[in-house]
Formats: structure tokens, sequence, C-alpha cells
């Protein structure tokens, strides 16, 4: 086993351990970038000045109004900026911008003395448009031709061959929503100007590096002139992995123009009006299978709404395009992908970064096309895995590594879950209740990890033994509650043999560790881990140099565990502070930058082939729904999942992850439904779902009643840091699961074998017009003849399941 992934004797790493803050978390105690006011003086509040309007170029802007306003300090605008007018990666995204671009778009700040000064100093500013069209819809801006960025082709085989292969040809169209993050902390930065001339932002960003960059072109400075911190954050989702840049170049802006700190957080309905969402996406599919119901040739289009920007709409198709097979072998395959640009918020990373998008139109390919092949859809997505020993592919040509693992974790889920004998009883019930239908449905995954772009995949540390014995540890990665500083205090604690107390974790800094890659893409745990591993390594080298000689035995026979040095066959220990104490008192450096990147990896954007990604993780879901016939109300009655994760690094916070991913999942595919004005009217292009009260979470009464999660045991992934996998995302699209068994359950309300569509969110009214069709479907579909029994449909047709014919 290679040196990352071996474990030493009584590992820290592997203890399920309650997350570092969990403690501060739940009394209220856990600062967040914005409580960090209270503690400065002379704070000015930032304010942006909306417009409700949603495409327009800028005529006339006057602040003269806003400046008259008591308290009201300054009002920032475009000719404030000392370096760039830009707040995106792309640089298309201007600050301060002279074309709203969508419907609440900030056009100017408006610093006061108070919150209330700031409001009221926006609300004066006077700005004067020339309404130009605007774009709402993804369809409207297809209909347009309104794209921008990459158009990706992916393409394996020999699709017409494919097709010439086919027995079954199927096309589709599907099109489904976005997500609002809604993580419970908004954005929010506090800038100030440090006594030393530099400028010290505390920002909520999931990327404090590209933070840092973004500030210094803003300010015309260079990297070294600027600090960005991120103690913690309530959440970012993705949410924060770009979008913090432009507001943290607002409050820099506003302390180097002032003298004075300067502090925004967005309310919630700034937040959600400025701040950008999920990509909702549209595709249209062909679909080749052969007699048995395998995939012979997909083709399909992937088109993604990338609001009025950018942003990571790029890399956010890519991924999607790289999970359109998820668990699937896909010989031949063409699939492009294209990014539509419309007159909204610019949408950005969320949890899982295209992938679920991808994931999500296979899986519906899948759903809908079991009852037209006559298949139980249970056995046509088990016909359809990645087998081992083939030499199988990834439809961008990655060879598909530990294939075995996706029928492991489905035959567990199957056998944790009672699959066969509950959906007898399903049956069973589903017969006798005329108003109400019962389906559980088992789905799985494959997800890449490492960044799809090769660069970003290295990550940093520092780490500090002061002479007391204490140590003190910096990493690039930045924690919202995903629980990575936990898993690196166990990782520093395990490499360096000391118990956990002896280990504190620093606020991640941009001048601790340098050119640091976004806290994204779940690989926080394995670049963090494998650089404070890499200087942990380093120091117990070091120390047990010092200890050899002071136990007079040869370094490769000393072992320091739970702060104590032994060697093989001596007598004697050194506990872990002496030994410290002797290290500083020879001159032996008792600090180590660490290092970490990814190896193997190779990614051709142009080509749209290589091994972008270091392995897979796996998962399967089996969650069973009961709808309601009248309204389309459902619950949630039962969710088992069987995820891998490796050897975990700290098990309760995987399933913490695991619980929380197929949550946050679920939420997307059945509650959160957003909502724009695409009307003709005033408000056209206005966000209707502005808060909680209209845009609705999963809360815990839609919680599965009974919510089962295992790790997969002997797991060790070779070449990752202690062999553990990446959690944080790809739970997220187990929630597949629950939209595949309301699916099932509205088709029991028809005929056996009907094939139903159904929208994403699947709400309880997308729902009710699936069984309705349902209903309205009088005959099976034709090739659902061939695999069943087509006669015996009536009234009571649908007494078992569609799928268990
Ligand atoms: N968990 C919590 N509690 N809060 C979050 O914001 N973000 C998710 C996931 N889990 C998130 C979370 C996303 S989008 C990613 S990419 C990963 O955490 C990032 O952290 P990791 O790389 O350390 O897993
Ligand atoms: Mo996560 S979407 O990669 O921040």
């Amino acid at each position: 086993m290679s040196q990352l992934s071996q474990r030493p004797e009584k590992p820290v790493v592997g203890l399920p351990l309650p997350h570092e803050s969990a403690s501060l978390h739940v009394t209220g105690g856990a600062l967040y970038t914005d409580d960090l006011v209270q503690r400065t003086k002379d704070v000015l509040h930032a304010y942006p000045v909306q417009v409700a309007q949603a495409h327009g170029r800028i005529t006339a802007l006057r602040t003269g109004p806003a400046l008259k306003v008591p308290g009201v300090v300054r009002v920032l605008t475009a000719a404030d900026v000392p370096g760039v007018n830009d707040a995106g990666m792309k640089h298309d995204e201007p600050l301060f911008p002279d074309e709203v671009m969508f419907h609440g778009h900030a056009v100017a700040w408006v610093l006061g003395e108070s919150l209330e000064a700031a409001r009221l100093g926006a609300a004066a500013v006077e700005v004067e448009l020339d309404e130009l069209p605007s774009l709402i819809t993804l369809q409207d801006a297809i209909a347009a031709g309104s794209y921008h960025g990459a158009t990706p082709l992916m393409v394996q085989g020999d699709i017409e061959a494919g097709f010439a292969d086919a027995v079954h040809v199927l096309t589709g169209e599907f099109q489904f929503s976005g997500q609002e993050h809604f993580y419970l902390e908004t954005h929010a930065a506090l800038a100030q100007i440090d006594e030393n001339g530099q400028v010290f932002i505390q920002s909520s960003t999931q990327h404090p590096s590209e933070t840092q960059e973004i500030v210094a072109h803003v300010l015309g400075v260079a990297s070294h002139e600027v600090t960005v911190q991120c103690l913690r954050m309530g959440g970012g989702f993705g949410g924060k992995e770009m979008q913090p840049h432009g507001f943290a170049a607002i409050a820099a802006l506003g302390a180097k123009l002032t003298g004075r700190p300067v502090r925004f957080r967005l309310n919630r309905t700034q937040d959600l009006t400025m701040s950008g969402k999920r990509h909702g996406f549209h595709s249209t599919w062909k679909v080749g299978f052969d007699a048995d119901g395998r995939i012979q040739a997909l083709e399909a289009t992937l088109t993604a709404d990338g609001g009025w920007s950018l942003d990571l709409s790029e890399p956010v198709l890519a991924r999607a395009l790289c999970h359109i097979d998820n668990t699937y072998w896909i010989p031949n395959a063409r699939v492009a992908g294209r990014i539509v640009k419309t007159n909204t918020v610019s949408n950005t990373a969320f949890r899982g970064f295209g992938g679920p998008q991808g994931m999500l139109v296979i899986e519906d390919i899948m759903g809908r096309a079991a009852p037209q092949l006559g298949l139980d859809p249970m056995e046509l997505r088990e016909r359809n895995f990645y087998q081992p020993g083939q030499g199988q592919t990834t439809p961008y040509g990655q060879p598909v590594t530990q294939p075995e693992r996706i029928s492991a974790v489905w035959q567990q889920v199957q056998a944790g879950a009672d699959v066969a004998v509950r959906r007898r009883e399903i049956a069973v019930f589903n017969a006798t209740h005329p108003n109400t239908r019962r389906a559980l449905a088992l789905t799985g995954i494959k997800f890449g990890i490492s960044f799809n772009l090769t660069a970003f995949n290295q990550g940093g540390a520092l780490v500090l033994i002061y002479k007391d014995g204490s140590v003190l540890i910096n990493h690039g990665g930045t924690e919202m509650g995903q629980g990575l500083h936990t898993k690196m205090l166990q990782v520093a604690a395990t490499t360096l043999g000391i118990p956990l107390e002896r280990v504190r974790l620093a606020p991640t800094r941009t001048d601790k560790v340098p050119n640091t890659s976004a806290t994204a893409a779940s690989s926080g745990a394995d670049l963090n881990g494998g650089a404070i591993k890499h200087a942990c390594d380093q120091l117990r080298e070091r120390l047990l140099q010092v200890a050899a000689t002071q136990l007079g035995a040869p370094a490769s026979d000393v072992r320091i565990t739970d702060g104590i040095a032994r060697a093989l066959g001596v007598d004697g220990e050194l506990d872990w502070d002496t030994l410290v104490r002797t290290a500083y008192v020879q001159r032996v450096q008792l600090s180590a930058a660490g290092f970490y990147r990814t190896e193997g990896l190779h990614w051709d954007a142009q080509s749209f082939r290589g091994a972008p990604f270091k392995y897979f993780a796996h998962g399967a879901a089996a969650a069973e729904v009961e709808v309601d016939g009248f309204t389309g109300a459902y619950r949630i009655r039962r969710v088992d999942i069987v995820h891998d994760v490796g050897d975990s690094l700290s098990p309760m916070i995987d399933i913490g992850q695991i619980e929380g991913g197929f949550v946050q999942g679920a939420g997307w595919l059945t509650l959160e439904d957003l909502r724009w004005d695409v009307s003709d009217g005033p408000h056209r292009g206005r966000l209707l779902t502005q808060a909680a009260s209209t845009y609705k979470l999963p809360s815990f009464s839609e919680m599965p009643e009974e919510f089962n999660v295992t790790l997969l045991e002997n797991a060790t992934e070779e070449g990752a840091v202690y062999g553990s996998k990446a959690v944080g995302e790809p739970p997220l699209m187990l929630a597949f699961s629950v939209r595949e068994a309301l699916r099932q359950a509205a088709a029991a309300f028809g005929p056996s074998g009907v094939s139903v569509e159904l929208s994403s969110p699947a709400t309880p009214e997308a729902v009710y017009w699936a069984i309705e069709t349902a209903r309205r479907a009088d005959t099976p579909h034709p090739g659902a003849a061939s695999g069943r029994q087509a006669a015996g449909r009536g009234p009571r047709a649908d007494t078992e399941e569609p799928s268990s014919a």
C-alpha cells in the first residue's frame, strides 16, 4: 500500500469525532464574517443600488441625492475603480456595469455610517435606463440563439454504428430547474486597511486566493498588498466559490477610499436576487438499446442556463458532460454542450458542479425507458452498469476503475433495505389502496473526484510546532460546515502521532498558504490533507532522528504513538513535549510547509478527452415514497444508502455529509422551485421566489421517515490520504432515487407498463399531473407488450408496481 494511504497504529483518523466547532455551532458561539464587525471600530456599511429592470443601458446615474442623506459618506461608482472594473475570472462581469443585465443588478454601492443611512442613500440614487429587450427563460434564449462560452463536444465510439445495432431507439427532451444555495450565512465581507497599509479582508469565501486576486485587480495593486482570511462560512455549497470576489472588492475599495473598515452582508432578498444559482438545463436526447436493454448509443445536447455572465458555467457544463454516463457503459456517445446567456443572475457552482445535471439526464432516460423496454427499472439500470474486466472507458476516455464497487453498493443496499420483500409488500399495499400508491426505487452514482482543470489539483499547508509541544496547522482549504477542519486536525494528529488536543487550527489566510484552489470539487480533504500530511511527515522524520539519538536506536525503529516516542526492543520512552524541547535545543527546524498535487491526471479540454479524475466515488440509495392520488402530495417513507468514502477519515462527519447532501438533492428534485416573472409587465425578470416563504426548502417534515446510512467497509482508496475518499458532493445525487420512486408511484395509478414523464422539481403539483397522464394512458406502450402481459389492464391492472413485472 502506498505511504499516503497507509494508516499507522492507533490513528486519530477514522475516529467518529464531532465537528470541531459543533458546540460553538449549537450554542451560537461560532463567529462568522459579519460577527467580526462588532469587534471593529468606525465601520462603514455598504448597501447596493439594485436596478429593478431586466436589461437596459444606463443613461444617467445621479449620486448627488444620496450624498444629501444624513449619514451617507460616499457612493462607489465605476469612476472610483483604480484598477480593473471587473469582478470575474472571465472579464465579462463589470463590477460597476454600464448596462443592467438582470433584474436586481447592483450598479453602485453606498457607504453609510449606519446600515439604515446606507439603505436610504441607495434608495436616493437615481438611475435612468434605455430599456433593452430581455431573455429570461432558457427556451427564449435558445430560440434567440443567445449563447456564450465554450461549446464542448464529447465523442466516443461511433454512434451511427451504435444506433444501427439498436433494437429500440427512443428520443426525448427534458428541461429541469436550477436551485438556490440558501446557505444560512448570506454573502458577507469586512475589509480594512491595516497599520501597514495592507488590505485585509475577512470574506465568506470558498476561494480566498481568487478573492485576493480579484480584489488586487480591482484595486490595481499586487497580490501581496491584499490578504484574505476566512474563519468559517455558514454554508457555501458552491455559491461562494466565485461569487464572493466582487462583493469583497466593493468592501476593499470602500476601505481603500475612506481609510475606514467597510462591511456588508447581503440580506436574504439581496442575496437571492443578486447571486447565482445552480444551472437549470435543457436537454434533447436519442438513445439506442439492444434487445436486452443495453445502451448501444447515446446522442444528446445539454444546454445550461448560464445567466448574464460566464462565471463557472464552462467548467460546470464540462462536468455535466463528464457525468452523463453516471454508472452506465455507453460504448458510443456524442454529447454536445452549450451555454445560453439570459438576463438573470449568473449561475454558478452548486454541490455536484454540473455532475448532478448530467446524471439527471441519464437517470431520467432510464426511468422513462424502462417501461417502454418492458423492463423493471432496477433491472435496466443494473444491466447497464460498467462491468469489471472489460476495459470500459467513460465517454471522455477515462478507464473506469473499480467498476465492481458500483454493484457492491447496489447489492449491499438491496440486502440492507430488504428491497425484495418490501416490493412485494408494496404491491399488496397498492392493490388494496385505491387512492394511494407506494413505490421503491434504487439509483446509484459514480462521481469523478478532482477538478477537471488539472492545475487546480494542488494543495498547500504550513505546520508549526512550538517549543511547548503544541502544534498549529494552516492549510489552504476553507470550512463551510463540511468538517474539513476536523479532518485536517485528525490527519495532523495521526501523522505526528500525538493526541488531537495538541493540535489547533488557524483560520484560512492567503498570507499563510498562497495560490490555493477553491475548497470545491469535494477535494478539500484530498488536497489539503495530502499537504498537511506532507508537512507533518517532514516534521516527524526530523523528530524521529532526535528521538533515535535519545533512545539509542535507529530512527527506523522509532514510533511516536499517542504522544510517546518508543523504539522497538529498547526500554525507555520519550514524551512528545520533551522530544520537541530537545529538538529545539538541537536547532532542528520545527516548522514545515507541505504540498500535494494529485498525480496521474490529464485533460484536454479541446478534444474533451483524458483522465481528469483521480478516482470515482460510489453510492447507491433505495427510496420508498407514498403518493396521494387526489393531490399528488407525497412522503418519503424510507431511505437506505450505502456509500463509498474509502476508509473514512471521520465517520460522523461523513455520515452527516451523506445525509445533508441527500436531503439537499431531494430538495432540488422535489421541492425547490425557482420562478421568475416572465411576463411583459413592469416586473419582467424579477425573481418571484425571493424568500423562504415562496421558495420551499426541505425541513424536518420532509425528512425521510426512516433514514439509514451505511459506509462501505474495507474500501481503502490507494493513493489518497489515509485511504479515504471525497464525500462532499456525491451523496446529493443519491436523491435521484426519490424522483424515480415518485415516477414509479405516479405510474402505478395508470395501466401496467406506462412510461411517465415527470417534471423537475417533482413538486406535488408536478406529481399530480404525472398521475393524471398515467391515469389517462389506457394503452400501455407497445414496447411493453413484448416483455409482459399487456392484457389485464383496467381498473386494477396496476396492482403491482409497474416495475415488478
Ligand atoms: N457541507 C456543508 N455543511 N456546507 C457546505 O457548504 N458544501 C459542499 C460540500 N458539503 C458544503 C458541504 C460542496 S459544494 C463541496 S464542493 C464540499 O462540501 C467542499 O468541501 P470538501 O472539499 O472539504 O468536501
Ligand atoms: Mo462545490 S459545488 O465544488 O463548491
